[in-house]
């Protein structure tokens, strides 16, 4: 099966809208590629959903090479992005070019994002330079959380917005094959999107992006610690996991699992010389 690739993915823009999902391991690498969405992100927001940390500060190059070849295993048509975490790009253009590579080399990922405008072109296009794709995001972007003061959504007055607009076209002219956009007003988000020739993929960035991305947990409703206004959840797999394994519990408990068909019978003639066996034993 032909793998979706970078230049695929840009070239989709004005064509139909690309879907994109987060993935952390082999079992949701599976469930979303098998869905088939256009690119899985191994999202740093690993440290939330699956890590169990307060943000995403704390994920380190090391966790997120470990579960983006878990990822990497089970996909066999998405285009797998690989998120570069707090501090693995942020020191320098040399670290971020590494660290880009990285994801490359060690696991399936065949493109990286990492978050900021401005502050990071140089690093953008060295990492592109390298031969890695590099898909920006700005707007909301949880690494900056405690400059922002929370997850707080961005661009809402009219300089910020003119500036989002700015950031973005300098990130498309630094090389980006696609840009996050996240917690941005529709209309921002609108006017990016038009402005732009590489797709713009939005969450909590209203309908107009040329693509969506969601948290694999926030769509199956897995996790409810904190769950933004502009999540969508597609099932509420939290509950149903809650109930089976009460259920189990139960069965456990009154006997009725495991049942006829969970386990194995020894054949009879076995069993007659294993009953003789044991004669001889206190
Ligand atoms: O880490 C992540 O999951 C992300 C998406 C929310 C865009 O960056």
């Amino acid at each position: 099966m032909k793998k979706i690739t970078a230049p695929d993915i840009t070239a989709l823009k004005g064509q139909r809208k690309i879907s994109m999902v987060t993935a952390y391991d082999y079992p949701s690498g599976q469930i979303v590629d098998a869905a088939g969405v256009d690119m899985i992100l191994v999202g740093d927001s690993l440290g939330m959903v699956v890590l169990g940390y307060e943000d995403t500060l704390s994920v380190t190059m090391d966790d997120m090479l470990h579960h983006a070849a878990a990822v990497s295993r089970a996909a066999k048509r998405s285009l797998i992005v690989g998120d570069l975490p707090f501090m693995s790009y942020q020191p320098s253009v040399q670290m971020a070019v590494e660290n880009a590579g990285r994801f490359l080399s060690r696991t399936g990922a065949r493109a990286v994002k990492l978050e900021g405008g401005f502050p990071f072109l140089e690093h953008v296009r060295a990492i592109v330079d390298s031969g890695v794709p590099v898909q920006g995001h700005i707007g909301l972007t949880p690494q900056h959380v405690a400059r922002f003061g929370g997850f707080k959504a961005q661009g809402k007055n009219a300089v910020s917005a003119a500036a989002l607009v700015d950031e973005a076209l300098a990130l498309q002219a630094a090389g980006c094959f696609s840009i996050v956009l996240e917690a941005v007003p529709h209309e921002v988000a609108q006017e990016i999107t038009a402005k732009l020739s590489i797709p713009t993929i939005g969450i909590g960035a209203g309908p107009d992006t040329d693509g969506q991305v969601l948290v694999y947990h926030d769509i199956l409703g897995l996790f409810d610690r904190f769950v933004p206004m502009f999540v969508k959840k597609f099932a509420q797999l939290r509950g149903e996991s809650v109930d089976a394994v009460k259920r189990y519990i139960a069965e456990v408990g009154d006997g009725s699992f495991p049942a006829e068909g969970n386990f194995n019978r020894m054949d009879p003639e076995e069993l007659k010389q294993f009953k003789e066996l044991l004669k001889d034993k206190v």
